[in-house]
């Protein structure tokens, strides 16, 4: 069965059924309910198989970012911002995302997400106001994910993740959101 998790824009979940339905024109359509009770692995292989299939036989990648970052916000709890940057002659801009309005250029090695272009490595941060640097676009963060996407053995872009709850980020957070990555490398 493929579930996930639905909520409002302060987080709280219903929780039901993922149902993933074939549209006339090629697309696909969600519908989410939680299990609150569910480990993350579980969560993240079902968000990591609902994203291939929202992707599949795409062509258009800021197509499939917006997608990406409107499923990840479904399927997360406690996020306040979750998108995408995107590797542009060396740097990071701005691509398709869900959250307040954000910083549109960001050098590399400049804040969480510039250290995940620079080192090419998942930046993990409980605390971001502990982060040297962090760029803070929304107040309201606490905590923050970032994961390189990589392809042909570039970082084309990152994904970025923030959190108003401190820690909200762990080891199995970050395997998850790599394992997306690396799914989704190909379609963006
Ligand atoms: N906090 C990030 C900037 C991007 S916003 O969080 C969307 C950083 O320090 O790189």
């Amino acid at each position: 069965m493929i579930s996930g998790q639905s909520r409002d824009d302060n987080g709280p979940f219903d929780g039901g059924l993922l149902a993933l339905a074939a549209l006339p024109y090629g697309g696909a359509m969600f519908a989410f309910s939680p299990d609150p009770n569910q480990p993350k692995s579980e969560l993240y292989a079902e968000l990591v198989a609902a994203a291939q299939a929202l992707v599949h036989d795409e062509p258009d990648g800021m197509a499939n970012m917006a997608n990406l970052a409107a499923l990840i916000w479904q399927f997360l709890p406690q996020l306040n911002w979750a998108g995408f940057y995107r590797t542009v002659d060396g740097n990071l801009v701005l691509g398709p995302f869900q959250g307040k309005p954000a910083c549109i250029r960001i050098a590399a090695g400049q804040g969480v997400c510039g250290a995940a272009l620079a080192h090419g490595a998942t930046q993990l941060v409980p605390d971001v106001h502990a982060f040297p640097g962090h760029i803070a676009c929304d107040a309201a963060s606490q905590s923050e994910l970032v994961v390189p996407v990589w392809r042909d053995g570039q970082v084309i872009a990152v994904i970025d993740l923030d959190s108003p709850e401190p820690a909200r980020f762990d080891a199995e957070d970050a395997a998850g959101i790599e394992a997306l990555a690396q799914a989704i490398a190909p379609a963006i």
